[in-house]
């Protein structure tokens, strides 16, 4: 798989591809081989797109498939940030594009939302490197997907895509720039302010913030007021007994009150 690679901003260099099988695996591949902090790889399809809990992400062309491969200064458990880091970069570059009459919602833990129907996730992926003289260095893949010409029918949450919006113009190379340029101002302030700011900002959008859910996990569920977020993106659920629970994985759903 043959690339093109561009200098961009800072640590930051793209590397463009036709075709992949994921965008995250050649993250991997590129650590493996040596890459350095700050390899953006974007392909125009991906053969083997990886989402969430195991499930495939159906990546034809006209869609947007990227990852940013970092190698932070933090603990596995801070880690997680880059997620939410990631998500506010991706709105702020759909809210630049889409018509200011659509709602844009990010959805714990890592989705982006278009009028309540799923425009895009993200999937985060922590892994380690030998180094040549003994010793382990930390990684991260953050990939996103967006939908921009097409989506996907039939899943288990209603999808949509950019084109659905009514914007005219717009392709997954505009969108790829404006992420790219948010993303490195986003993780600049991740690693000189810290989470805070991200944090604050990603609640500002988030859907069903403050509101009652249900978290799906399995056959579990639980069901709680939607509170906050912590230092490692746990949902916090407040409960009918006031009592706080932190949730790490599951679906959320808008539980209506009676
Ligand atoms: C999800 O919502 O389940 C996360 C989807 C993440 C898809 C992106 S597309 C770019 C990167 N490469 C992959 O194989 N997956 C992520």
């Amino acid at each position: 798989m043959a690339a093109v690679k561009k200098p961009l901003l800072e640590d930051y260099h793209l590397l463009s591809y036709d075709v992949l099988d994921s965008t995250n695996e050649e993250a991997k591949r590129l650590a493996d081989g040596g890459a350095s902090h700050g390899a953006v790889i974007w392909a125009k399809r991906q053969t083997d797109g990886k989402g969430r809990m195991g499930r495939d992400w159906v990546s034809p062309e006209g869609n947007l498939y990227v990852s940013v491969l970092l190698s932070p200064d933090c603990t596995l458990q801070d880690c997680s940030q880059l997620s939410f880091v990631a998500a506010v970069a991706t709105l702020e570059s759909l809210k630049a594009i889409i018509p200011p009459e659509n709602e844009l919602r990010c959805k714990w833990p890592n989705d982006i939302l278009l009028n309540g129907r799923k425009l895009g996730g993200i999937l985060l992926e922590a892994f380690t490197t030998q180094l040549e003289g003994g010793g382990e260095r930390q990684w991260v893949a953050v990939g996103v997907g967006v939908n921009v010409d097409s989506y996907p029918e039939n899943v288990r949450f209603p999808a949509t895509c950019v084109r659905e919006s009514g914007v005219e113009l717009v392709s997954a190379k505009i969108i790829l720039s404006r992420f790219i340029s948010n993303f490195i101002h986003c993780y600049d302030v991740w690693a000189e302010e810290g989470f805070e700011p991200l944090r604050a900002h990603w609640l500002d959008h988030a859907y069903c913030y403050g509101e009652p859910v249900e978290v799906h996990l399995g056959d579990e569920a639980c069901a709680g007021v939607f509170t906050d977020i912590d230092s490692n993106g746990r949902m916090e659920l407040t409960l009918e007994d006031e009592s706080v629970k932190l949730v790490s994985a599951g679906e959320v759903i808008y539980a209506e009150s009676d």
